[in-house]
């Protein structure tokens, strides 16, 4: 989690007149109704710049449970407003856009999952925190990318385990801690586009870069990686290495983190199999512009929901992953 140091003056470069003055208006709004705006790494520069807060999904998450904020504005996907939103159930949390969804999430829809779940009854079920409400309600502990690798190792090696919704991840989780979790077969549209081809191309070109990779990379991208992690940590990674030139197999937005924490390295976005675009963007996470923070602010809408009865089910695995990444120092 990145504590922004928004001091009203702190326009990025090249930040136009218009942007100015939502992000004062911003500002002046969460004073006036005690708000706080969080952001994920993923969404806009401009939208990362006004929050009070940036992090990785973990660290929204924590950060939600522990604000004494009246409002949350969830600068991210549906799920992280979700998540805050059954942490935090007297609280109003807003998402900016109410149509920033995960197609990860999408990938498990809840009936089917609990199909799944109910054909293998011996099974405990981990499920990522990209997934709906309803999907966390069948689950018994969520992991982040952050924590999944402990909180699987936290389960006696024998217990059968399912893992969803992401292949990858789980299967990456498979090779590293030796298990066999059964996996459901999702997977984000983003992280699937990554080519190792044109990742090792560019690995040529600047022979001394390392490569940074997300989990939800398949396979042969991640065989490609010098560090493996969650946003957070490869931010991390690319403030304390010695390297200089960093290929970062992520969503871009990252990047905006990464050149603000380390101005004098130079990052590479990955680049995708198809198309002529040069890095890949989550088409969700950026639906979250300035303009719809503001009016989310101003209008107190659109409010992430969760119905009663899931948010009952759905607490229990939040709240476990939570408590394991505390004792676990996570
Ligand atoms: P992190 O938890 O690593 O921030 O990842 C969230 C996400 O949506 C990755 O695509
Ligand atoms: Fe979901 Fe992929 Fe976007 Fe992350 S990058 S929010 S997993 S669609």
């Amino acid at each position: 989690m990145t504590e922004s140091k928004w001091s009203g003056q702190g326009l990025a470069n090249g930040a136009m007149p218009q942007d100015r003055d939502l992000k004062w208006e911003i500002r002046r709004l969460c004073d006036e109704k005690n708000a706080v705006v969080m952001a994920h790494y993923y969404t806009d520069g401009a939208v990362q710049d006004v929050a009070d807060f940036i992090g990785d999904s973990l660290a929204l998450a924590q950060k939600a449970a522990q604000t004494d904020a009246d409002i949350i504005v969830m600068c991210g996907v549906h799920f992280m407003g979700e998540t805050a939103k059954i942490l935090c159930p007297q609280k109003t949390v807003l998402v900016p856009d109410e149509e920033a969804s995960c197609s990860l999430a999408e990938s498990c829809q809840a009936d089917e999952f609990a199909a799944f779940v109910k054909a293998h009854p011996r099974h405990t079920v981990v499920s990522y925190v990209n997934t709906t409400a309803a999907v966390k309600a069948l689950t018994d502990v969520v992991v982040t990318s952050s924590n999944a690798r402990q909180i699987v190792e936290s389960f006696a090696k024998d217990t059968p385990l399912i893992f969803g919704p992401d292949k990858n991840l789980g299967g990456y989780i498979n090779a590293i801690t030796g298990r066999d979790m059964l996996l459901w077969h999702g997977s984000c549209h983003v992280h699937e586009r990554f080519s190792a081809g044109k990742i090792a191309e560019l690995k040529r070109q600047h022979p001394t870069a390392k490569v940074l990779v997300h989990p939800e990379c398949p396979t042969e991208v991640v065989r490609l990686a010098d560090k493996v992690g969650s946003t957070a940590a490869l931010l991390k990674f690319s403030v304390a290495d010695e390297a200089q030139e960093f290929i970062v197999a992520t969503e871009s937005g990252i990047l905006h983190e990464m050149r603000k924490a380390a101005p004098c390295k130079t990052f590479f976005p990955a680049p995708p199999t198809d198309g002529g675009c040069a890095c890949n963007e989550c088409n969700h996470m950026k639906l979250i512009t300035l303009q719809k923070v503001y009016d989310c602010l101003k209008n107190g809408r659109p409010a992430v929901e969760v119905d009663a009865e899931v948010a009952e089910k759905a607490i229990r695995p939040i709240h476990r992953m939570l408590e394991i990444s505390a004792k676990l120092g996570l």
